[in-house]
């Protein structure tokens, strides 16, 4: 049975295809914008402490949930409760995160529509030609790019975990890395790049301790690591049985941090260098303009102003967002596929165009009815839903499972486990502190 799940074939298989969910649009432009909002370099620390403090151990259940079941979210967390209340619940949570991972992708695969799109006109630009309705926003331009995104998903999701999710990820996260570098490296050279590094990296300690900042920070963290949706907890239950799961999963979390930070470097420099060419870094009403227009309204204006080398800047900048994008879409659309697979008798291909096909639809009515709907979904799955599932996770392995069967599983390719720091502390955390500062932040949110 779970040979024939699929596995990926190597610890490095593995850590790329985590660290590709884990690295997306979260970390891009999600990570660099909020630090522009919340005081610089100072959300930069609280970010890094509440990654590793808070994430990393909320991924640690998903991981150890994930593995020692070996099977999608509804399956795994039956196995870990077996009797009739708690199958109960386990059913609800299980549903429900299949439900968040589905309506995320629906707003990211917009979004990444978007990216395609005005990667197309980059393209065309390059040859000289042009085509104004691609970067014009449509309904149909919108149907067209993000149909054509729901396809390279679901493409790589029917070609399985091996040959599809660990082979694409291979390819495209080094190319990621290398076009960001690149980006970066040039970025930097620029005038005006410095003042960008100053508001990025000088903290106001000040705001350190500032609540709103912190629980954006804590949303941040656990949305960049594609928690509370069953993204990891799927990658797990593919991860062979050797590995150490602590290490990889601080690996996953190191790798994402990373990123973020890197790609900090990269954004706010570069607006900066906008602002410094003259050109509107502000909106209409007076704020920094952030999330998806700095892509679409900021940066054109500030590649075609950098002449013939802006040409490709526009390019590698839209090739590297649509990449990231995808590598983590394909582990939103892995959720239901695998359920899809495991409780019916369809193929993987059949399931994921099915899954892929119903989730388009979703994007296509939010599409229809963007502005009730987009930034409506966007809160209720990222703020309100993904805390409260990661808290179940989180109390599903420490509360209503046995902790010897939690550290048996984590034995399995970790021997001394039992007398790592990381047992000494991880059960405590997971079990108390965890679901403490979730549901603290989870009030603070639904009260702010
Ligand atoms: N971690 C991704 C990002 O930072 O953009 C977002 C994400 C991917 C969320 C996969 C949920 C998920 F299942």
């Amino acid at each position: 049975m779970s040979t024939a799940r699929g596995q990926f074939s190597s610890r490095t298989g593995f850590v790329l295809a985590a660290a590709g969910s884990a690295v997306g649009l979260g970390n891009v432009w999600g990570f660099p914008t909020q630090v522009v909002s919340n005081g610089g370099g100072a959300f930069v620390i609280v970010y890094v402490v509440l990654a590793f403090g808070l994430a990393y151990p909320a991924l640690m259940a998903e991981l150890i949930i994930g593995r020692f079941a070996g099977a999608n979210v509804v399956t795994a967390l039956h196995k870990l409760q077996a009797d009739g209340a708690g199958r109960k619940f386990a059913y609800v949570i299980g549903i429900a995160s299949i439900i968040v991972a589905s309506l995320i992708l629906s707003f990211y695969a917009i979004v990444a529509g978007w990216l395609l799109a005005f990667l197309a006109a980059a393209v065309l630009d390059l040859f000289a030609a042009s085509a104004p309705w691609l970067v014009d926003d449509s309904i149909l331009r919108n149907l067209i790019f993000t149909g054509l995104f729901y396809f390279l998903t679901v493409v790589i999701v029917a070609f399985g975990v091996e040959a599809g999710i660990e082979r694409s990820s291979k390819i495209l996260m080094p190319l990621f890395l290398v076009l960001l570098i690149a980006m970066t490296a040039h970025v930097l050279t620029l005038p005006g790049a410095s003042d960008g590094l100053a508001i990025y990296l000088v903290p106001d300690f000040s705001r350190l301790t500032d609540p709103g900042l912190i629980i954006s920070a804590l949303g941040q963290a656990f949305f960049s690591l594609s928690l509370g949706v069953g993204a990891m907890l799927i990658y797990g239950s593919y991860l062979s049985r050797d590995e150490n799961l602590p290490s990889v999963g601080a690996l996953v979390t190191l790798f994402d941090s990373s990123i973020a930070i890197l790609a900090g470097l990269l954004i706010v420099p570069a607006i900066a260098v906008a602002q410094h060419k003259g050109l509107s870094v502000f909106a209409a009403d007076g704020s920094m303009i952030a999330g998806p227009d700095i892509a679409f309204v900021v940066f054109p204006p500030l590649f075609e102003s950098m002449g013939a080398v802006g040409l490709l800047v526009g390019l590698a900048f839209f090739a590297l967002m649509s990449i990231t994008a995808l590598t983590s879409s394909i582990s939103m659309l892995e959720v239901p596929v695998s359920l899809l697979i495991e409780k019916t008798s369809v193929s993987r291909p059949a399931a994921a165009i099915f899954a892929g096909f119903m989730v388009f639809l979703v994007s296509a009515a939010i599409i229809g009815q963007f502005d009730p709907l987009f930034d409506f979904v966007i809160t209720l799955t990222t703020q309100y839903s993904v805390p409260l599932i990661s808290l179940f996770f989180c109390i599903f392995v420490t509360w209503l499972w046995s902790r010897n069967s939690a550290l048996q599983e984590i034995q399995q390719g970790f021997p001394d486990a039992e007398s790592s720091l990381f047992w000494k502390i991880w059960p405590w955390y997971a079990k108390f502190l965890c679901p403490l500062l979730i549901v603290a932040v989870f009030i603070q949110s639904v009260f702010h």
